[in-house]
């Protein structure tokens, strides 16, 4: 057996120091923000099963496979993967897999410090009263005129990558965690309180009926965002898997998997801690929070007769009608949007992680540089993303296949989750169990070998995982 690997960037100080930072990198604008969104454009019920399902079938098996495989290592992804490919007499190639994920987390950040920069403006729009009494056509209109606008998109996306640079160059295991242990929790209280304002809003079953309903003609048959079903020449509906492979990508996404982010924290986890555990802890608070933000949201989109499927500024353009009109609404909203920004800001630092540990590892960077380097380059290619709302929002850069009329924001979102993220994940799981040795695998996730619980992972991680994951891809060449 081999020697257990200590990490040179330190390590967590404990169980808990692990289950915040990796709590904080799973919570963010994933499930705030783009999964009521995405839930919105792609149906409603069916989509939200499928991804329950997704999280519960790879997801979690995928989580322990990336979170024993760091603490294998203990190293950057790229170094991790080099290693552990030639200690299992397999090939050094599958370091390619840590380069992959780099690449996702980079293009990843160029757009979420772009949308997470929203938040920061929607922070000072709350507070100085913009919203209060407000009718959903002027929430709309406000929204509408603050994307258009890009200098004003560009200064706080500068923000808050700076924010990000700031916290990567100190090492993740500093303030920012301490931070997110009151501020997690703060979050979900508030969550509840406008669940709660939800509930009087009148729609509030529609609202749920929306959200937990299955109706799998919305998922298995194309559709306008949220609307009409397109027709075939014969006026049949066309059958599609594409919003399975929409919620298989953001399971990936929002547990942060598929990219290394959770691998490279796991490569800082001390040895004894329950890797099962730790993993179903860190899925059921991710779950638990995206289903609330959909439970505050919807009751609101259809109380004031709004489009579910409106896309990307559907928190910023019904939440605001809550915070408008419920007592202490200024206060509550920009608390909420405080705490949005610094869910968004835990995850943005998993990000880059790999990549900054991968520079200080192989190019004995210091970490200031390191972060400066990447922030830097991830910030110029955001401005793709800043554009994609205004000036640019007719340019379709890669005009074909699966991102056909979509802007470089779409591009960038569609090409990470839903592509880049299952395909990590994918030769994660094949990795884990196809090329390591039952042996390492067991001995690293603290189970028996012969224990009903690691042969559960074993046989979901070697068969079931794949398999769903190649036959949602095998539709994507279908969609050419
Ligand atoms: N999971 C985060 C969210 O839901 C985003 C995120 C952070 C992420 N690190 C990641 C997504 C790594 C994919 C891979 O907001």
């Amino acid at each position: 057996m081999v020697r257990r690997r200590t990490s040179i960037h330190g390590e967590w100080s404990s169980r808990w120091a692990f289950i915040l930072a990796a709590t904080g990198s799973a919570v963010g604008l994933g499930n705030i923000w783009k999964f009521p969104y995405i839930t919105g454009e792609n149906g409603g019920g069916a989509f939200v099963l499928v991804y329950l399902l997704c999280i519960a079938v790879i997801g979690i098996p995928i989580m322990m496979a990336e979170v024993m495989i760091g603490r294998r290592g203990r190293q950057s992804p790229v170094n991790t993967m080099y290693n552990l490919g030639i200690e299992s007499g397999s090939s050094s190639h599958w370091k390619w897999l840590g380069w992959l994920g780099v690449v996702a987390g980079f293009l990843i950040l160029s757009y979420y410090s772009v949308i997470a920069g929203w938040a920061l403006d929607y922070v000072f729009k709350t507070a100085t009263g913009t919203f209060s009494g407000a009718n959903a056509e002027f929430v709309s209109s406000t929204f509408g005129g603050f994307i258009s606008d890009p200098a004003r998109l560009m200064f706080w996306h500068t923000l808050f990558m700076l924010m990000t640079m700031f916290v990567v160059a100190k090492g993740v295991s500093g303030g920012l965690e301490k931070a997110v242990r009151f501020l997690m929790p703060s979050l979900f209280v508030l969550l509840i309180i406008m669940v709660g304002y939800a509930f009087t809003t009148g729609e509030f079953m529609r609202g749920l009926a929306f959200l937990f309903e299955p109706n799998f003609d919305n998922l298995l048959y194309k559709h306008e965002a949220g609307g009409e079903f397109i027709l075939n020449t014969h006026g049949e509906k066309i059958f599609t898997l594409e919003y399975v492979l929409i919620a298989m990508g953001h399971a990936f996404f929002t547990l942060s998997l598929g990219m290394g982010a959770i691998m490279i924290y796991g490569s800082y986890l001390p040895h004894n801690t329950s890797i099962a555990k730790t993993s179903f802890m860190i899925a059921g608070a991710d779950t638990v929070v995206a289903l609330l933000a959909g439970m505050a949201i919807f009751p609101i989109v259809f109380a004031n007769q709004l489009d579910p499927g409106k896309g990307p500024g559907l928190i910023f353009e019904t939440l605001p009608l809550a915070f408008g009109s419920m007592p202490f609404g200024t206060l509550f909203g920009t608390l909420f949007f405080v705490l949005l920004v610094f869910a968004a800001w835990s995850s943005s630092i998993s990000l880059i992680e790999p990549a900054v540990a991968w520079l200080v590892e192989n190019k004995n960077m210091k970490r200031l540089k390191a972060a400066i380097i990447m922030g830097a380059s991830c910030w110029l290619v955001g401005i793709l993303t800043v554009l994609s709302f205004n000036l640019w929002k007719n340019v379709h850069p890669v005009d074909f296949w699966v991102f056909k009329n979509k802007t470089f924001f779409d591009v960038l979102d569609y090409l990470t989750a839903n592509i880049m993220l299952p395909l990590g994940g994918l030769a994660i799981a094949i990795f884990s169990v196809w090329i390591m040795s039952r042996s390492s695998t067991s001995d690293e996730l603290d189970m028996k070998e012969e224990s009903l619980a690691y042969n559960i992972w074993y046989f979901m991680t070697r068969y079931v995982t794949p398999l769903a994951v190649l036959f949602v891809f095998a539709n994507l060449v279908e969609l050419i």
